[in-house]
């Protein structure tokens, strides 16, 4: 057996430094080990888990950082040993059948026991608000956005928490929603282009020669965008290059909150649109993206909301014919509550402002123009993945920090 190291500077299966939080004691019941700390805080570790995450030694990679060991190779003499806990606090498990023994830090070990692991962890709660609550965008620094981690973390956490944040006073150049992007992850591309243009020389007659209704002086009842996808994109930010138009109004309304509200008064239509399926379909030259799914589709456990209401290219029910005059109904009923004084907020665009939101959460819209002049918005997508990693980044970057100074 190998002699028992007492540092205090353990490499861990991934890149982070944890402060060092010794375990009081290790006890083994059956292929479990049950460590504890002095503050009472316990982790049930099984025995396959921790031979997965030695590093070294075949279980984790020290350059990669990530798991070298293939199931199919995993057997069931891989039993631990012994186990015990080191004079520093550290963990040393000997596993067989040929007694390589693993040095665990305890304050990796406890990370999990505190639940910091989980892919909710270094993320805020996500708050449900109505007009009441939230009249406004939560608004941050757009002049600092780029060169201040508060200032940017705190914009990511609002996005995260309310589904909806506003930057103001960025600068009014065309592709300054590539450089957030740069700072935050890869922009998700579409058919409507990489960075797109909502562009409306509002002149107050007819239909504009576009494929979107968004470049039109019409009004936009509440939605989220391209519901025609697997997975619509995760986040929206719009920036506002200039705008000289009266009216035209971007509303907001808070889908999470909606579909709660949906679920306690009117239960029927929850029912309905949880379960009905419609076909959503974009048409368009060398275009036929479509996806089969119900209005408010809730995933998995834990995954994030995805709405999927936009009239434009709500296509066909997916459903039997009995279905569908409930599923009308609900809709409606969806629709007008989204639409009401109760969820629904109103501003006006400035030069310089650059709103984002959960585009499968928030439902936007915008009311119709009032009077002429140019209004130039420039959009783009970010999926929820890139948003969610630069925010644990950015929240554990910050707690370094305070944690140093
Ligand atoms: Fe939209």
């Amino acid at each position: 057996m190998t002699s028992p190291k007492t540092s205090l500077t353990l490499p861990t299966p991934d890149f982070y430094e944890y402060p060092w939080v010794p375990v009081q004691s290790v006890e083994t019941q059956g292929r479990f080990l049950i460590l504890r700390w002095a503050d009472g805080a316990e982790l049930t570790a099984f025995d396959l888990w921790l031979r997965e995450n030695a590093i070294g030694q075949g279980g984790i990679d020290p350059s990669t950082r990530e798991a070298l060991l293939d199931p199919a190779h995993l057997h069931d003499d891989i039993a631990v040993r012994s186990a015990a806990v080191s004079d520093s606090g550290s963990v040393l498990v000997t596993f067989g059948p040929d007694g390589v023994t693993a040095e665990y830090h305890p304050g990796w070990l406890r990370h999990v026991a505190d639940g910091n692991h989980r892919a909710s962890s270094w993320l805020p709660n996500p708050v449900e608000w109505t007009s009441s609550s939230l009249p406004e965008p939560p608004t941050h620094d757009g002049s600092r956005v780029l060169t201040d981690d508060a200032v940017f973390g705190a914009w990511l956490d609002d996005l995260l928490r309310y589904g909806l944040a506003r930057l103001r006073g960025c600068p009014t150049e065309q592709d300054f929603n590539a450089e957030l992007a740069a700072q935050i992850g890869a922009i998700r591309d579409t058919n409507f282009g990489h960075l797109w243009d909502v562009k409306a020389v509002v002149e107050m007659a007819g239909f504009a020669d576009t494929n979107s209704t968004a470049n039109t002086n019409l009004r936009l009842g509440p939605h989220t965008d391209l519901p025609t996808r697997e997975t619509p994109p995760g986040f929206q930010f719009l920036h506002c290059i200039e705008n000289e138009a009266g009216g035209g109004f971007s509303t907001m309304a808070d889908g999470a909150a909606l579909v709660e509200a949906l679920r306690v008064e009117h239960p029927e239509h929850y029912d309905a649109l949880t379960t009905l399926r419609w076909i959503f379909f974009n048409r368009g030259p060398g275009i036929d993206h479509r996806w089969s799914g119900p209005f408010i589709d809730l995933g998995v456990e834990g995954a994030p909301l995805t709405l999927r209401a936009f009239y434009p290219v709500r296509a066909f029910p997916d459903m039997a014919p009995q279905d569908q005059p409930r599923a009308y109904a609900a809709m409606r009923c969806f629709s007008q509550m989204a639409d009401s004084e109760r969820f629904k907020i109103s501003y006006s665009f400035t030069p310089g402002d650059v709103v984002g939101f959960d585009n499968r959460r928030i439902l936007h819209g915008r009311d119709a123009f009032e009077s002429g002049g140019r209004r130039h918005l420039r959009g783009m997508y970010i999926d929820q993945d890139e948003i969610r990693s630069t925010a644990r980044v950015v929240s554990r970057r910050l707690a370094n920090n305070n944690n140093e100074g």
